[in-house]
């Protein structure tokens, strides 16, 4: 019997403790069927090519804990009856088809909804491998510079009061007023955003905003446009809710707004855009097309997503107003987020919305998780009326601006005339065009032999994708990492 196994000796974690939970999750999914007989443990050991001592201890524990038996004279099991708590979640004497069977939670003969279906894709999603120690990983901002002493102080001061108020649901279900108060006045110092505070709704995350616009606006079926190339995890969570993509293309000044009047974009009822550094080109969008694309969704009755996600890093280039400061807001739902500015776990963001949006908004958001942690809302108030937020921009700014010349020189002194640099103007990544005797899996491979963890672009195309381009995330790595990171990476696709 073949068992798909694999073990990883790169990991901490032991072997036969691997070994153990591979098992354990095939029986729970049923890939191995109550009775089924294992392999012996030295037929094991040689097909995965471990000592037969590793196997025997990873069958020891799970027969220690019910799932498997041994019968003596007929080997290893799978147990009949499995322990108590499993026979609640997996119908053992359920009739299983062969596709059942192979299909991950299906098998357990629970019906996923079309959206359930969508994301129990088996592809495992793109990313850098975590272990590589030079990673050139998008959205990672420079963590170590956080002033982390301050915020533990403001954090503390909010704890000493312990009042029921911090323990409490928030009496307010947009968020914390003095928070969304703040926010709602550097909107209108940095950003140029017209709104009153009552249209700012606190969220957990940019990516939350963009779940609850698709499930607030869009229907199966529906079309929404997107950039092209464009932000995965925006057109994920279209796609899970069931909608048509419309692929708009990308040049060097964002997104072409005339394409939007093509036939396939023709029924958009949503366009999501990233106008202040699109992702991943980091193009920044003109004047004069975000006057086009505004009147594009007023004559169309189509709803803007604005995700200005890293907008307040700007090197050199002078701020271009949000689209939704440039209309009368109808049509734009403006996103931002204090993942990048601050530490992406802290899991707080914004969202500003149409006056007429701005009770169902509320109330959606509830819906999904209630709110963002009060206590932390409370010190990230402090944090921008005390001018932290200000002072901490304008250090890390200067940081970026040190390691994006860093990046770009080192790519200029191993690339030379083999390599473009685009969108190097804001943000904490930039892309390159690398001309290489290599595919894109190839380049990303002998990156990742030498250490250096990065992407191809080829995943944020929808159809036709560009090869040769590449992603550099620099915000989390010290100037020093990135040239080296860059002379292996020259010296590997030599
Ligand atoms: C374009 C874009 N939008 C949104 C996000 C999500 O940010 P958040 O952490 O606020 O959910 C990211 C994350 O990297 C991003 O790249």
């Amino acid at each position: 019997m073949e068992l798909a196994i694999t073990l990883d000796n790169r990991l901490s974690e032991p072997l036969h403790r691997q070994l153990y939970e591979e098992l354990r999750r095939a029986i729970l999914s049923c890939r191995l069927k109550p009775g089924e007989r294992l392999p012996s443990t030295r037929a094991l050991a040689n097909s995965l090519g471990v000592s037969r001592a590793t196997v025997t201890l990873g069958y020891e524990q799970l027969i220690a804990e019910g799932y498997l038996e041994a019968v003596i004279g007929s080997g290893t099991r799978v147990c009949g009856q499995l322990p108590d708590d499993l026979l609640r979640s997996v119908p053992v004497n359920q009739p299983q088809t062969e596709s059942f069977a192979l299909n991950g939670s299906k098998s357990c003969g629970i019906k996923l909804s079309a959206y359930g279906e969508y994301l129990d894709d088996s592809k495992p999603l793109e990313g850098i491998d975590p272990d590589l120690p030079i990673s050139f990983r998008t959205g990672r901002p420079a963590l170590e510079e956080f002033p982390i002493a301050e915020w533990r102080r403001l954090l503390l001061r909010h704890c000493r009061t312990a009042s029921e108020r911090l323990l409490d649901y928030a009496p307010e279900m947009r968020g914390d007023p003095q928070l969304r108060a703040a926010i709602c006045s550097y909107l209108g110092r940095s950003r140029a955003v017209r709104c009153s505070v009552d249209q700012i709704i606190i969220i957990n995350g940019s990516q939350q905003a963009i779940d609850l616009v698709t499930k607030l606006l869009i229907e199966r079926g529906d079309t929404v446009a997107v950039e092209n190339p464009g932000y995965l995890g925006a057109r994920r969570a279209f796609w899970a809710q069931g909608a048509k993509l419309a692929p708009i293309p990308v040049d060097e000044n964002g997104i072409v707004v005339e394409t939007l009047d093509s036939k396939a974009a023709a029924q958009a009822k949503l366009v999501y855009v990233t106008p202040s550094h699109q992702f991943p080109t980091g193009a920044m969008l003109p004047l004069q097309r975000r006057l086009e694309l505004l009147k594009w969704a007023e004559r169309r009755g189509a709803v803007i997503i604005e995700d200005d996600y890293d907008s307040e890093f700007r090197f050199g280039s002078r701020p271009i107003p949000a689209l939704q400061g440039l209309s009368d807001g109808n049509n734009v739902i403006y996103v931002g987020t204090f993942s990048k500015v601050l530490f992406p776990s802290l899991r707080i963001g914004y969202m500003v919305v149409p006056e007429s949006l701005v009770r169902v908004f509320t109330r959606a958001r509830w819906i999904a998780d209630r709110q963002t942690p009060t206590l932390e809302q409370l010190a990230l108030a402090d944090f921008l009326n005390e001018g932290h937020l200000e002072r901490h921009l304008r250090r890390t700014r200067t940081l970026y601006d040190k390691r994006r010349h860093a990046l770009i020189r080192a790519l200029t002194l191993h690339f030379e005339d083999r390599v473009e640099v685009l969108g190097e103007n804001a943000g904490l990544h930039l892309m390159a065009r690398l001309q290489t005797n290599f595919s894109d899996e190839e380049v990303v491979l002998r990156a990742a032999e030498v250490g250096v963890g990065l992407l191809s672009a080829k995943i944020y195309y929808l159809h036709e994708a560009r090869s040769g381009e590449f992603v550099f995330g620099y915000g989390g790595l010290s100037e020093r990492r990135i040239s080296e990171g860059i002379k292996r990476l020259a010296k590997a696709l030599r």
